[in-house]
């Protein structure tokens, strides 16, 4: 059988199968079953969590040939050629390719036509940010009132450059990036049916990676799937692979900042250069480590706080946070979160890097009265 890569082999085909999302998938089957339809809907979120997906499976649930439905069959006609993406009334653009006014003037031009083999005529029009103002100006119009057969879906990842004007004419979702524990379940849910074998705490750091799109997260399982012949990952590989800083060395580092250690912070710096590991990926990990530091400092002062029930590493963490007072952990976050906005700006990472634990180095020595 011909290769198929992950993420369109495992694009999801009805809406259970869709990840997260689960106040607004209810919304959309609701809606879908008490046949109350708007004309016009708008997806935004960030790229992987399901827009194109969504929109999809909203195509099919409008044209099956059973009626109107939130669980089309995947049978009929009109389902089958839908999934094959051979339908001739789901009409998928790309705006980015299209942002001039001709061009939408053709696709408003083509509603005038009713469907040829389904109930409805469907546009969806993905990243449409990008069309020009005439275009948006143009779109109005029929977004308010389209043809009873037509439905527009449109999809951005960029809300913030879609006029107000679109927006309101439109049933707008947002989908929210999601969890990196649902990804990490999903991830492991997959790999078990494709019998291939990923640690859990591969899987977490993954997800972790993913910043909350699916498709990062499959991306990266894939490139991690390839690097091995065997169909077993171990960590190493995928920290190598990532380019991202792993548990031991993120303790390593927050430990020789705490300690006020810079030249035990700089060595561990041209550790990270010999590897393929990205500094911001670094400022990531110290930013998490040190979110995760607070969380446990919070939760000791609970009564029924237990060490004994914890890892080695849990313990050193906790040992950690017995050294350092809540108030410095936000404000080295502080520094490190105002940091990697600017690192871009540095003339090089390593320098930006240097710079931001320069700071926390130089907030420390003041605190102690020594610079
Ligand atoms: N919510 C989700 N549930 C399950 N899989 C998802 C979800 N979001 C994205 N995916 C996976 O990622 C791939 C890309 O998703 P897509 O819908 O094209 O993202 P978008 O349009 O938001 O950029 C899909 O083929 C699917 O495999
Ligand atoms: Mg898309
Ligand atoms: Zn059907």
């Amino acid at each position: 059988m011909e290769y198929q890569i992950l993420s369109n082999k495992w694009r999801p085909q009805d809406f259970n199968q869709i990840v997260g999302h689960k106040y607004i998938i209810r919304i959309i089957k609701n809606s879908l079953d008490l046949k109350r339809i708007h004309q016009s809907w708008l997806f935004s979120g960030i790229h992987g969590v399901g827009k194109t997906t969504i929109a999809r499976i909203l195509a099919k649930s409008l044209n099956c040939n059973q009626g109107i439905t939130s669980k089309p069959c995947r049978k009929c006609n009109n389902c089958i050629s839908i999934e094959k993406g051979k339908f001739l009334d789901f009409i998928e653009l790309d705006a980015a390719s299209r942002t001039r006014i001709e061009d939408i003037k053709a696709i408003l031009d083509s509603t005038k036509y009713p469907p040829i083999q389904g109930r409805f005529k469907i546009y969806l029009i993905d990243e449409i940010h990008m069309l020009s103002k005439n275009s948006f100006n143009a779109l109005l119009k029929i977004l308010e009132e389209p043809p009873k057969y037509i439905k527009f879906i449109l999809a951005t990842t960029y809300l913030k450059k879609i006029p107000n004007t679109i927006i309101s004419r439109c049933l707008h979702i947002y989908l929210p990036r999601i969890t990196s524990k649902v990804i990490s379940d999903y991830l492991n849910e997959k790999l078990k049916k494709e019998k291939i074998y990923v640690n859990k705490e591969t899987l977490n750091i993954i997800a972790w990676h993913a910043r909350g799109s699916i498709r990062n997260a499959i991306n990266t399982l894939e490139l991690i799937i390839c690097s091995t012949k065997d169909k077993t990952v171990d960590i190493k590989t995928i920290n190598n692979l990532i380019g991202i800083f792993d548990k031991k060395n993120t303790l390593q580092l927050a430990e020789s900042i705490i300690s006020n250690n810079i030249n035990k912070t700089l060595n561990i710096l041209d550790y990270a250069e010999q590897t393929s590991i990205q500094y911001s990926n670094i400022l990531k990990s110290l930013i998490t480590f040190f979110h995760n530091l607070s969380i446990v400092k919070i939760n000791s002062l609970k009564k029924e706080y237990k060490i004994n029930k914890f890892s080695q590493y849990d313990i050193k963490i906790y040992n950690l946070s017995k050294k350092i007072l809540f108030k410095d952990i936000q404000n080295y976050c502080k520094i490190l979160i105002q940091g990697s906005k600017y690192l871009k700006y540095a003339p090089d990472p390593r320098i930006g890097i240097e710079i931001i634990f320069f700071q926390i180095y130089q907030y420390i020595q003041e605190k102690n009265n020594i610079l």
